[in-house]
């Protein structure tokens, strides 16, 4: 009866953690496979609670949430709004040492996002809400209890306002919800830009990463938040040689001129 009860418990586990096992070694009998699987999945997550964020020692203890950002494309830079609209990869790693096995065939497993704690990373600087475009349903968790998450996100955020053709843009992350006594960035915090973007008109590079810490504002919250902006600077590059675009930067700079003597109101 015993048995039995525990066999159904693997199962009902299997049915609701396991969406993809990675192998190796596909010469292995298949029986190997299922117990290991099956053992996997009672052992991690016997006793296993979600709600609470894996502290290794004593509380409280931040968990170090590394972060690496990479710009994939702008899609446009709004001049009057100062607004960035770009595609970005996230991938955001911590480690979990409750979810740790011996791995001998399998080195990695996939659970849905609710059935493991997660950090809280939302953009701070964002007009919108950011439209997920690539979001697996599932996170990535190797034998060693690292969890990656990755995600490929449409964002607006608000850059620094400027007349210039350089712009000072940013993504800032960091949660207004867990404070740096329950989780913090990690060592490993990376920004960089694609190689894809040659016939863009915008010219994104990279400025650098920025830590700061803010105190917490919302009661009955004490405590510090932490946060990271990702400084970029988004150069407009107008093709002057272009008979399009020269009328364009001809009409601007009169609209500048017009501007700065303080005729606001006319129409063409
Ligand atoms: C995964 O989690 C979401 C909520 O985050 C839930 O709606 C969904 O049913 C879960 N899927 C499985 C297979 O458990
Ligand atoms: C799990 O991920 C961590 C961090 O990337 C890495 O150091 C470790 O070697 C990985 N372990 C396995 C078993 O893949
Ligand atoms: C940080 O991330 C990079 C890129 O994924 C990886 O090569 C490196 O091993 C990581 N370092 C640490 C300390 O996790
Ligand atoms: C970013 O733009 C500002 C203003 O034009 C300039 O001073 C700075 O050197 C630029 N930084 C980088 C890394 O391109
Ligand atoms: C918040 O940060 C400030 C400045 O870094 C520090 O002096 C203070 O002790 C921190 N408060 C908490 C509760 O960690
Ligand atoms: C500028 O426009 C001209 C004519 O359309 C084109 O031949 C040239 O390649 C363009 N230069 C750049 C740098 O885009």
């Amino acid at each position: 009866m015993f048995q039995f009860s525990g066999t159904y418990s693997i199962a009902l586990a299997s049915l609701g953690f396991l969406c993809f096992i990675g192998t190796q070694a596909q010469t292995l009998k298949q029986g190997d496979y299922y117990d290991e699987a099956g053992q996997i999945f009672t052992t991690i997550f016997h006793k296993y609670n979600e709600r609470i964020n894996p502290v290794k020692d004593v509380y409280p203890k931040a968990v170090p949430v590394n972060l690496e950002l990479t710009l994939v494309h702008v899609l446009d830079m709004d001049d009057q709004k100062n607004v960035l609209d770009s595609i970005i990869d996230l991938r955001i790693s911590w480690l979990d040492p409750r979810l740790f096995w011996y791995a001998y065939i399998i080195k990695h497993i996939t659970v849905n996002i609710s059935t493991v704690w997660a950090p809280d990373v939302p953009i701070l600087n964002i007009v919108a809400a950011p439209q997920v475009l690539i979001n697996p349903r599932t996170l990535v968790v190797n034998a060693t209890g690292d969890i990656f998450w990755y995600q490929r996100l449409r964002t607006q955020t608000l850059c620094e306002p400027s007349d210039s053709m350089v712009k000072l843009c940013s993504f800032k992350f960091g949660s207004r919800q867990l404070t740096t006594n329950q989780q913090d960035f990690g060592e490993n915090v990376t920004f960089d830009v694609a190689d894809e973007m040659k016939d863009s008109p915008w010219k994104p590079t990279v400025v650098g990463i920025e830590r700061h810490t803010q105190p917490a504002y919302h009661q009955p919250l004490i405590g510090n938040y932490s946060e990271v902006h990702c400084l970029l600077n988004v150069t407009a590059i107008k093709n002057i040689s272009n008979g399009a675009s020269s009328r364009y930067m001809h009409v601007s700079s009169l609209v500048t001129f017009m501007s700065i003597y303080g005729i606001a109101k006319f129409t063409f």
